[in-house]
């Protein structure tokens, strides 16, 4: 048989561009050079792709060739001019995207969107999925319609925030202090606040609204924070559980990106029923938001009361060396050449059955 030619798409605009790095190079050495034929392809930081030379140089080395770092508005030079479909995935050139980019383009849903455009099966969540994943308000408001556990909380854009006279008040939220404040889109607890006090609230709101157009309130929940690996298309299979333990206050952008200090348990200590139900509630989760391929399910084990909340769904976990996801198969048997394996196969299994759905109207109509 023929090798499969998997594109890994890697790098991007957001600030997690070289988280991004690593995972594409951990998935690039871990896939087996038997059976693929690995093509890394870089986005710049400017949202531009890197021609294949300088995407491989990227992989290994991390720096960005410099003519990429001019934006388009400064009129880039003829030589850093591309297509906007390079090579690597015009039609017939790549059997499978592996596309590795997280944030915003990257994981909710406008990339897999460009890629649906252009036919070519990739990894992981489509259009509806990972725009579901991406957003916490619409994710949260899909878990409470459906009866899941999830923490309060009241989502406001700038034009309701308008609407509340003066500041925002304990009356206005009938919450329990502490709060937590983030914007709807995010990730790496990026404009995260933890208000403890009510003439804070104001602040963390301006903050969370410059990074999205909407945001969302939380009643804060005295937990462990708890994480599950799940890997499917129609019959979804979950990994051990995992324990993330913060080295900070909360588990924010610090703490996972300049500290080192929060630890992962695998598999987390915890008895067994409760283990049971956050796998349940993962599997549970990942169906609601329609999910293909992989996920990871975030949650909060209460103190005290052990009661279980689904906190986040990520469609595009980090696949560094020393990330959850990965890890939480590894210790599940599934070790990583594997685990990629998988995702690959699932991906070529989604296309072939959206394939198979008619674009035409029924007999009966024509
Ligand atoms: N309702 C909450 N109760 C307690 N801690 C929270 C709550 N919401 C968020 N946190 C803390 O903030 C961190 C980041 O929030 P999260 O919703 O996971 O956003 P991100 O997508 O940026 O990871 C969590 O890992 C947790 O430490
Ligand atoms: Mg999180």
């Amino acid at each position: 048989m023929s090798r499969l030619r998997v594109v890994v798409l890697f790098g991007g605009r957001s600030v997690e561009r070289e988280v991004s790095r690593l995972s594409a190079r951990t998935i690039a050495s871990a896939l087996d050079p038997a059976k693929y034929d690995v093509m890394p392809l870089a986005v710049g930081p400017d949202g531009r792709f890197l021609p294949a030379a300088d995407s491989r140089r990227l992989l290994a080395e991390g720096k960005v060739p410099e003519k990429f770092l001019v934006l388009e508005s400064a009129g880039a030079s003829a030589k850093a001019e591309r297509a906007i479909v390079p090579a690597e995935i015009a039609p017939g050139k790549a059997d499978v995207v592996f596309p590795i980019i997280h944030g915003t383009t990257g994981e909710d849903g406008t990339l897999q969107g460009f890629l649906d455009f252009l036919g070519i099966p990739y990894v992981g969540a489509g259009v509806t999925g990972s725009a579901l994943g991406m957003d916490k308000s619409v994710f949260k408001s899909l878990l409470r319609d459906a009866g899941l556990p999830t923490t309060k909380f009241f989502s406001l854009s700038p034009r309701e925030r308008a609407g509340v006279r003066g500041q925002l008040s304990a009356e206005d939220l009938n919450f329990h202090l502490p709060l937590f404040v983030k914007p709807s889109s995010g990730g790496s607890s990026v404009g995260v606040t933890k208000v403890k006090r009510w003439e804070d609230l104001d602040a963390a709101v301006d903050l969370a609204f410059r990074y999205d157009e909407r945001l969302l309130i939380e009643e804060g929940v005295d937990a462990r924070e708890l994480e599950c690996a799940v890997l499917g298309n129609d019959e979804p299979r979950t990994s051990v559980v995992g324990e993330v333990v913060p080295g900070r206050e909360f588990y924010d952008y610090d703490d996972k990106y300049r500290e080192d200090r929060a630890k992962l348990l695998i598999p987390a200590p915890i008895p067994p029923a409760i283990s049971d139900e956050v796998r349940g509630l993962a599997v549970q989760a990942f169906r609601i938001a329609g999910i293909s391929g992989m996920a990871r399910v975030d949650f909060f084990l209460e103190r005290g009361t052990e009661r279980v909340f689904v906190n986040e769904l990520n469609t595009l976990p980090g696949f560094t060396a020393i990330s959850m996801y990965p890890k939480l198969w590894e210790a599940s048997g599934l070790p990583l050449p594997k685990l990629l394996d998988e995702l690959i196969r699932l991906a070529l299994e989604r296309k072939q059955k959206r394939n198979r759905l008619s674009h035409e109207p029924p007999a009966e109509l024509t």
